[in-house]
């Protein structure tokens, strides 16, 4: 496995772990972690043998943002040349599910990234906020864009005019967070999810990811229409026989991913 500095990678069967490790810093997003981020996320989607992974960070801090000290010098001259955020999209564009795990403060970057994963699963001492208007920017890993969409104007113009933290609690009820569990569970929680999602077909997962997130991307009626030729698709998938055959059968399937 690739060397890592800012992050840890493991393998738990078909699980891939990743944990933000920058204590110092309350695991705040700087370059160095967006490069390893992006690393590590090809190579989770370019091994068959994992099928799902888990994104978290530290009891105190899932992140603290991005890195305010590495972009307090910048001007937009820097910022706009190195199109500076645009790397995120290749996390992104991650095809197969990822869960993140938060616990503490998931601020601005931090925020974003657990908005980018495919759902939230929150310690109850989790803190979700977009405080970079206190700093006199805005959010800029999309997420006005996400938040609005999660939980509607008027609670993410709430928080990103006023910066104001939303427990885990109301993460839950607003419909940002899919799950609340005890802080002290939250990794087995979401490990035990992950391997739930990992022993899933995989190409239906991919195609249920795929078609989920279209909801965003398109109107209703290419949504649907978009849907329909993918379950079509799955039917030509050796998993779709098998899936069926095993429900006749009352048996479980066994997937190889054709
Ligand atoms: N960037 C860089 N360093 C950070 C950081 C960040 N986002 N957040 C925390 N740190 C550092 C602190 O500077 C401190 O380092 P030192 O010990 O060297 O001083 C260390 O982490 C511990 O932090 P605190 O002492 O502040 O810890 P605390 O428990 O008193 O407070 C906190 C915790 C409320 C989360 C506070 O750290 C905080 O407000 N952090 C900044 C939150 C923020 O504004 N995030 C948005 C960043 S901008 C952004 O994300 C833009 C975007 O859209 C992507």
């Amino acid at each position: 496995m690739a060397d890592y500095n800012s992050i840890l990678v493991e393998q738990r069967d078909a699980v891939t772990l990743v944990t933000l490790n920058r204590p110092q810093a309350l695991n705040a997003l700087n370059s160095e972690v967006l490069r390893e981020l992006i690393a590590a996320f090809a190579a989770y989607d370019a091994d068959d043998g994992q099928r799902c992974l888990v994104l978290t960070g530290s009891e105190k801090a899932f992140a603290a943002g991005a890195d305010i000290k590495e972009m307090s010098s910048q001007g937009f001259a820097d910022m706009y040349a190195s199109d500076f955020f645009a790397g995120w999209e290749k996390v992104t564009a991650t095809r197969k599910p990822w869960i993140a795990a938060v616990s503490g403060f998931a601020l601005g970057g931090g925020c974003e990234v657990a908005m980018m994963a495919d759902f939230i699963i929150a310690g109850d001492n989790a803190k979700f906020g977009q405080p970079e208007i206190k700093l006199g920017v805005t959010p800029g890993m999309g997420g006005s864009q996400r938040l609005t969409l999660a939980v509607g104007k008027a609670k993410a113009m709430e928080m990103c005019l006023t910066g104001r933290m939303m427990n885990a609690e109301e993460a839950e009820r607003a419909g940002l967070v899919a799950r609340v569990v005890p802080a002290a569970s939250l990794l087995d929680e979401a490990l035990k999810t992950a391997a739930e999602i990992a022993a899933m077909p995989p190409l239906a997962a991919i195609a249920a990811k795929e078609m989920v997130n279209g909801t965003f991307e398109q109107s209703l009626s290419q949504g649907i229409r978009f849907e329909r030729r993918l379950f079509h698709g799955l039917f030509g998938t050796a998993d779709q026989k098998e899936g069926m055959a095993a429900f006749v059968e009352k048996r479980p399937g066994n997937w190889t991913g054709k």
